[in-house]
């Protein structure tokens, strides 16, 4: 081994650098720059912050981080200073960044937009706690949306740069591979089981169980695969890992790797996520260096390499046997199984592929042990789960909770309601899952309970529906997405999702009979027991789930043309309601028609001729004052 790489008085000088820069004698400034940060302005926020600094003559640090998960209230900057709390302030501008900056000089930090401070860091993987000041006001565990939560798999996200393997080090990192390198494989594999880990890309297969049949399977050469696709619209809890913490999910597949008795890692990355492959590529270049990948790991023996393949952004290519075509050049079609790729995979060699939320779990596993994950959760679904919560829903970020947490913690608490309009839905899983009604709130989210409910836990999209979402049109653009995603290799779902396509657009614009209903039912039950691979199978999800759940809605559409959430353009009108109505105008002044006018002290009305129905007035009357009516030229049937 080439001069003391990899060796464990590397992790030592690592820690020590990385404690100096997380920890520094001085002020440090962190911004969150992960693609949500950018996309609200943490660019303009970093640099400023960089030139102020510097305007000044300030010897600060000036950071980055990944998310934090309070996506909402992007740009997230934390602000630590040596015997302070960290201060965390949400949708920072320039105009809050110079104040913090004067208010760290005048050693008065400003109130707002602070989310809350953080005492101290407790290390998850190696219990260690570093206090940053004694306990005191708002600290950012009572915050609503981060009380809750227990992180795990995001457990570096937003506290280190991802830039720097001396950070991520300086937090436990690396010390499970150094650990698993000196145990037997089979006991790695026997601490997965135990963890009852299950696969977070959404069939929720046990993942040692599987890691234990790439290891028996026979041959030589053998692959990890780490599944970075995520193609579910509305996800991107695999993005925010990879791009605030990709050592972890290295970490584990390097783990992986040695378990099963594979000398290569891919990561099958979108290449609609730049950010995440540029981390990646860089994380991968200093592990190589510092030998944590690369030539006889931990003078081991074991050697293991990583690289990044760029997907081209087709959802059926997240299929693991698509994706193995893609990855060799073919056309990303899936094949049926058997055999499955833990025999026949990649190159036709054994492949074992994970997810990169049930990577990333894997270092934690191994350093508090199967055991300990498996008190996380619930008896079947252990550990945490993290969804990209998003909708018609207060704080939208990305949560990690522990499996079995309701809904109701979840959309409430964490989520903070969904204000004005009541809940209606939450469609969990993506294109493959369903709608969960607002009468199952209750429901504590695992893997069993979401598929007893219709509905699958997929790989983490929570979209929260109000009452003014239509349920068939949501299932209507679920099918739209699949039908258009299908490769078309099996004729069940080419020609299936589209007919069920064609059947909802018909109800969407009044024109169904009661027949298409049982035909739309019937075609879709065939297309899930037919179709080739799990994109077929489980397209029909959202219809047969609201079909389940909100049939009435179907019905009103077919039999009286009426769409009662206002959103089927062809199925309703909106009125004033004169009792509710309180006269504020704000209805008036969003409308772009002109067609809603009125006076002080009396009820607004609206002149349907002019209206074109874009609904901006349905949405934003904080009184429920506009109603949903059947249009007038309608017939019922
Ligand atoms: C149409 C389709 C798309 C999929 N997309 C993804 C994806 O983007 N990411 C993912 O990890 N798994 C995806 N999967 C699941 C993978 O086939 C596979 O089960 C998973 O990567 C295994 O990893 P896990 O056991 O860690 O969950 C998809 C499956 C189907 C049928
Ligand atoms: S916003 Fe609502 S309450 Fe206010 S005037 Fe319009 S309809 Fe009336
Ligand atoms: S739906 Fe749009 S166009 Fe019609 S009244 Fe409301 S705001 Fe105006």
């Amino acid at each position: 081994m080439a001069g003391g790489r990899g060796e464990v008085k590397e992790l030592e000088i690592l820690k020590k650098e990385g404690l100096s820069t997380l920890y520094p004698e001085r002020v440090k400034i962190s911004v969150g720059r992960a693609t949500c940060g950018r996309a609200a302005g943490a660019e303009d926020v970093y640099t400023f912050l960089q030139d102020v600094v510097a305007r000044r003559g300030l010897e600060w640090d000036v950071s980055t981080v990944g998310c934090l998960g309070f996506c909402q209230g992007e740009p997230l900057v934390t602000v630590q200073q040596p015997g302070w709390p960290r201060y965390v302030y949400s949708r920072v501008d320039r105009r809050l960044a110079e104040q913090i900056v004067e208010g760290v000089a005048a050693g008065k930090l400003p109130k707002r937009r602070l989310l809350g401070k953080i005492y101290s860091d407790d290390l998850l993987l190696t219990g260690e706690k570093v206090d940053l000041a004694p306990e005191g006001d708002h600290p950012l565990e009572k915050n609503p949306f981060y009380g809750p939560q227990v992180r795990i798999a995001t457990r570096n996200c937003g506290y280190i740069n991802p830039e720097s393997i001396a950070e991520y080090v300086a937090r436990g990192g690396y010390l499970a591979l150094k650990k698993a390198v000196q145990m037997q494989p089979e006991e790695i594999i026997e601490e997965v089981v135990k963890s009852g880990l299950r696969g977070r890309g959404g069939a929720g297969f046990l993942t040692g169980k599987k890691w234990g049949f790439a290891r028996a399977a026979s041959g030589d050469v053998k692959y990890v695969i780490c599944n970075a696709d995520e193609g579910d619209p509305g996800a991107y809890m695999d993005r925010s890992i990879l791009e605030g913490d990709p050592h972890t999910v290295l970490e584990g597949m390097a783990i992986g790797g040695y378990a099963i008795g594979a000398q290569t890692g891919i990561i099958y990355c979108r290449a609609e996520y730049p950010l995440a492959v540029a981390t990646l590529k860089e994380a991968i270049r200093q592990a190589e260096k510092q030998g944590f990948l690369g030539d006889n790991i931990f003078g081991s023996g074991f050697s293991f390499r990583i690289r990044v393949v760029e997907g081209r952004g087709a959802f059926v290519c997240g299929e693991e046997t698509a994706l193995i075509a893609s990855i060799e050049g073919r056309m990303g079609e899936p094949r049926p199984r058997p055999p499955f790729p833990a025999q026949k995979g990649l190159w036709g060699k054994p492949t074992n592929i994970n997810n990169v939320e049930t990577w990333a779990n894997i270092p934690p596993i191994i350093m508090r042990g199967g055991d300990w994950f498996a008190g996380v959760g619930t008896a079947t679904s252990s550990g945490t789960k993290v969804f990209a919560l998003v909708g018609d829903i207060k704080n939208n970020g990305l949560v990690e909770v522990p499996m079995g947490t309701t809904l109701r913690q979840i959309v409430y608490d964490i989520g903070g309601g969904t204000g004005v309009f009541d809940l209606k839905a939450v469609q969990t899983g993506g294109p493959s899952g369903g709608c969960i009604p607002a009468s199952l709130i209750d429901l504590p989210v695992d893997y069993d309970a979401l598929t007893r409910a219709g509905a699958i836990m997929g790989s983490g999209g929570m979209v929260v529906m109000n009452e003014r979402s239509c349920m068939v049109d949501v299932a209507r653009f679920f099918i739209a997405f699949t039908q258009d995603e299908s490769c078309g290799k099996c004729l069940p779902c080419r020609e299936g999702t589209r007919q069920m396509l064609e059947l909802l657009d018909k109800i969407c614009k009044g024109e169904a009979e009661m027949s298409d209903l049982e035909l739309l039912e019937e075609l879709a039950y065939a297309v899930k027991d037919t179709a080739l691979c799990g994109l077929g199978q489980t397209a029909p999800n959202p219809v047969l789930s609201t079909l389940k759940y909100f049939r009435d809605e179907y019905e009103a559409h077919i039999r009286e043309r009426f769409c009662p959430a206002g959103v089927c353009r062809e199925l309703f009108e909106l009125t004033v309601d004169e009792e509710k109505c309180k006269s504020c105008g704000r209805c008036s002044e969003v409308c772009p028609q002109g067609a809603i006018v009125g006076e002080k002290d009396k009820p607004y009305r609206l002149d349907q001729d002019k209206c074109i129905r874009c609904r901006a007035c349905l949405n934003t009357c904080r009184h429920k004052a506009i109603r949903v009516v059947p249009r007038r030229r309608y017939q019922p049937r």
